[in-house]
């Protein structure tokens, strides 16, 4: 038992002071069976402490459900952080931006009608469940209780997004009343509005910056006049986009930064030491204006990159860590090639032929969005329940891309990127409309935005009421797979929209693989049901990840849903290839 706590100059551990170095590891956005392996390496970085947000949303897909299986055991992660002898600060939210879908927030909380980040009482409720629920899991883990948690942090840059401070206290009562007893923190970008908007005189503030550590230390000062500084996020690269090229530091440059904090006695939380993967439909959006989906790795050019070795950046800031505190052995192993392969592509289902595998129809006598049917994230299928005339089809707004459909055939691409929302139908027939949900708004006003087709809708100068819509159920495609795999075979390029499979077999079954997606245009792929996530042609992003503990020497299944065209071949490649920088 010990105590962990906020003195007049630092952080005081049972009393004696001592210096939070911390790196930002999101258990979410690795494969349980690789968290020690993380943990080993950022450990050996030099850092005494790991921090993780918690995706409110990931854990609670529905209300009254708190999920912490596998990939979500955030008290095996805890325990894992307990075990290499280091500290833990949790991030529950309920917000937490993170480039996470929905900022973390989930999407039954607007459906329900609740005002979010602000005090509602229909919000303040469903955190009231939360937070119990984070708290069975922390509460024993707490460093007074013998376990690794040192600090929570309370909101996530909330002065950058409103001023409710009866808000704020409202949170901190339900975090005590919950059995948090640790001292709880906020994190603000240094700007004396943001800092005085977004937290309490109770609550212990800290920075999130990049650059310019000494003048940012300073402004945090004003605002924190007593206690230790600390750079709660010291972004040390950045996240990725559809569509832009691919952010990088550069790693001297950056651990000057690093060092320039040291050397004024800060504390640090190192966004990321290691950012993982968005696997399955878990990446968020920005929309400053103009919808930006996140891509699927979060590599964020972080000292480990998204297969969690070493870069060097790591050398970088280990030997500007070494300076400060003892440094341990490196027991990384030696970074070696992944196995380069390929397999055919040899069945394939269209899209159609399998929809009964992929959940109900629901009809309704409106044009609904997804998230009226309790749905938050990947496809729906919207069909008109009667036939369409030729002419222009017109929608209020997709979101967030639709391909278009008249009696099976393409007719239509529409991008909410590019502002589109009207397509000519050639001819009339049957209209079907597929529509991806590329991940939720994470910051800003936008965040619990519906998603899907949002109505009203028309063809010419008929109002289309009645529609049939098919929220595509992929969560589990263990029955889609064992079907694809019995489907027609494969003959030159795949049409989609469709599911095509391979079986392989790879010489290194222990070692990650990097799935080179060069040769396919837009899709999702499964390894023996792992969900990798999305790729696109559109770039930055070229290769997705594979993490070891999904593969088997023997009989890999790989799934691919193909929504344009797909050349006909698996390709694994020696390394990641996240696309152009900027230079
Ligand atoms: C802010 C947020 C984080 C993350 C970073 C950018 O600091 O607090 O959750 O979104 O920006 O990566």
């Amino acid at each position: 038992m010990s105590r962990f706590e906020i003195g007049e100059q630092d952080f005081l551990h049972d009393g004696t002071p001592v210096r939070i170095l911390s790196g930002a590891l999101h258990y979410f956005r690795h494969h349980p069976d690789q968290w020690r392996d993380r943990l080993t390496r950022a450990r050996e970085l030099g850092l005494n402490t790991i921090e993780t947000y918690i995706p409110w949303n990931a854990h609670s897909p529905a209300r009254g459900e708190f999920r912490t299986d596998g990939i979500l055991d955030l008290g095996r992660f805890l325990d894992e952080v307990a075990a290499q002898g280091m500290w833990a600060i949790v991030r529950p939210g309920p917000y937490i931006c993170a480039e996470w879908t929905g900022g973390g927030l989930p999407g039954w909380l607007f459906t329900a009608g609740a005002a979010v980040r602000r005090h509602e009482p229909t919000y303040l409720a469903a955190i009231q469940d939360y937070y119990e629920a984070v708290a069975g899991i922390v509460a024993p883990r707490q460093v007074d209780r013998g376990g690794p948690v040192v600090l929570v942090q309370v909101e996530n840059e909330y002065g950058a997004y409103g001023d409710d401070k009866d808000y704020l206290r409202a949170l901190v009562k339900l975090l005590r009343e919950s059995g948090i007893t640790t001292p709880l923190t906020t994190i603000d970008q240094p700007e004396p509005w943001m800092l005085e908007n977004g937290s309490l005189p109770e609550l212990h503030k800290t920075g999130s910056f990049g650059s310019r550590a000494a003048e940012r230390l300073a402004t945090l000062r004003e605002h924190q006049p007593t206690g230790p500084l600390m750079c709660a996020e010291f972004w040390d690269g950045w996240f990725d986009s559809w569509g832009l090229h691919h952010h990088t530091t550069d790693a001297a440059a950056s651990a000057h930064e690093l060092d320039t904090l040291l050397a004024a006695g800060a504390s640090v939380n190192l966004y990321m030491v290691c950012g993982g993967t968005n696997f399955g439909f878990t990446n968020g959006a920005n929309d400053k204006g103009t919808y930006v989906p996140i891509v699927t790795s979060y590599d964020y050019d972080a000292p480990l990159d998204e297969a969690g070795r070493p870069t060097a950046k790591y050398w970088a800031f280990r030997e500007v860590l070494s300076r400060y505190t003892d440094v341990p052995a490196v027991t990384a192993p030696p970074r070696t090639d992944a196995p380069a392969f390929t397999a055919p592509l040899t069945t394939v289902a269209p899209l159609w032929d399998v929809l009964d595998l992929l959940g109900p129809e629901h009809p309704h006598d409106h044009l609904p969005t997804v998230d009226e049917l309790g749905r938050f994230d990947g496809f729906a299928l919207y069909r008109a329940l009667d036939d369409v005339a030729p002419g222009v089809l017109d929608v209020a707004e997709v979101r967030d891309r639709a391909q278009v459909f008249v009696d099976r055939a393409p007719v239509a691409v529409l991008s909410r990127d590019l502002g589109e929302h009207r397509a000519v139908l050639p001819h009339g027939g049957a209209l079907e409309v597929l529509v991806e949900d590329q991940g939720r708004v994470n910051y800003g006003p936008r965040i619990g935005e519906p998603k899907g087709l949002i109505g009203p809708a028309r063809v010419g100068a008929e109002a289309v009421t009645r529609w049939g819509v098919r929220p595509l159920a992929l969560d589990d495609v263990t029955a889609l797979t064992a079907h694809v795999r019995d489907a027609a075979p494969v003959d030159g390029v795949v049409a989609g929209p469709a599911f095509a499979h391979a079986t392989f077999d790879t010489p290194d079954p222990d070692a990650d693989h990097f799935l080179d997606t060069a040769g396919w245009g837009k899709g999702v792929v499964w390894v023996n049901g792992f969900c990798l996530g999305r790729f696109w042609s559109r770039a930055p992003q070229r290769t997705l990840y594979v993490p070891a503990p999904v593969l088997r020497a023997q009989g890999n299944d790989i799934l691919v849903l193909v929504l344009d065209t797909a050349a006909p071949t698996v390709t694994f490649v020696e390394d990641l290839a996240l696309g152009h920088t900027e230079e």
